[in-house]
């Protein structure tokens, strides 16, 4: 790793099972960079307060108000295992919480992992992850009933039909504009997530100058 690379602030923007999890796992493996999910984030506290969905709906597809999900992230980068630099995935995903991102942080590079719809519903209905490391499993790597770490591997509640194109509808309404601020900044870069999971993790190499 170069020493530039290590306080990399990377955020990855793609519509739902564009493979933003995935490839971060394979960044972190590669460059010590430690993938924020912003979904795993609002996942572990609605398994410690079930009251948190009801009152949201993230389960049914909706967005979490942009005040609290802000707050989560600005407390999760604190963090000492955020010192070799950070992905973060699934976060901003409006201009709003863009622009309050660049208050706190000086971004990189926003990635772009682009697939159709039709490709997204394919991977989301195969989609299975471990609830202990958050390992995600699907139409690339058989489920197994239990993960190799032990934990429990389970289907996402929001990976059912109707939750899936509400997410995709809110993907093209409230995320796709912030490609525009970025590309504005000279910071987005892009790729075609089509392809198997090492193909693009290549084509993420590439465009990152690696
Ligand atoms: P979040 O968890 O972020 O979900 P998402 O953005 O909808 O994205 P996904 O996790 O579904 O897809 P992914 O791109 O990570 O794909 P993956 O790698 O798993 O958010 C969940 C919810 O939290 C939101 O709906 C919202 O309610 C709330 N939320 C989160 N952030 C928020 C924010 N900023 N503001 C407000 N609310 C927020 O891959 C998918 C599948 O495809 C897997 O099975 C994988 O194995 C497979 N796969 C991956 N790559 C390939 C490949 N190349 N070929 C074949 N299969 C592949
Ligand atoms: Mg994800």
């Amino acid at each position: 790793m170069q020493s530039g690379d290590l306080e990399m602030r990377l955020i990855l923007i793609g519509p739902q099972g564009s493979g933003k999890g995935t490839q971060g796992k394979l960044l972190q493996h590669e460059y010590g960079w430690l993938p924020i999910s912003s979904g795993d984030l609002i996942r572990a506290r609605i398994k410690n307060d079930p009251s948190f969905d009801e009152k949201y709906g993230i389960s049914k597809g909706n967005l979490l108000p942009d005040d609290i999900i802000t707050q989560m992230i600005k407390e999760r980068i604190k963090e000492k295992d955020c010192e070799k630099g950070y992905i973060l995935d699934g976060f901003p995903r409006k201009i709003k919480q863009a622009e309050v991102l660049d208050t706190m942080i000086k971004v990189d590079y926003a990635l772009l992992i682009d697939v159709p719809d039709k490709e997204s519903i394919k991977r989301l209905s195969a989609r299975w992850q471990c609830k202990g490391c958050n390992k995600i499993y699907g139409l690339n790597e058989a489920p197994p009933k239990v993960c190799p770490c032990g934990g429990e591997v389970y289907q996402r509640e929001d990976d059912k039909p109707a939750a899936i194109k509400k997410r995709l509808e809110l993907y093209h309404k409230e995320t796709e504009p912030i490609l525009g601020y970025y590309e504005k900044q000279g910071k987005l870069l892009k790729v075609n997530g089509k392809g198997t999971v090492e193909e693009v993790f290549e084509k993420i190499k590439k465009v990152l100058g690696k």
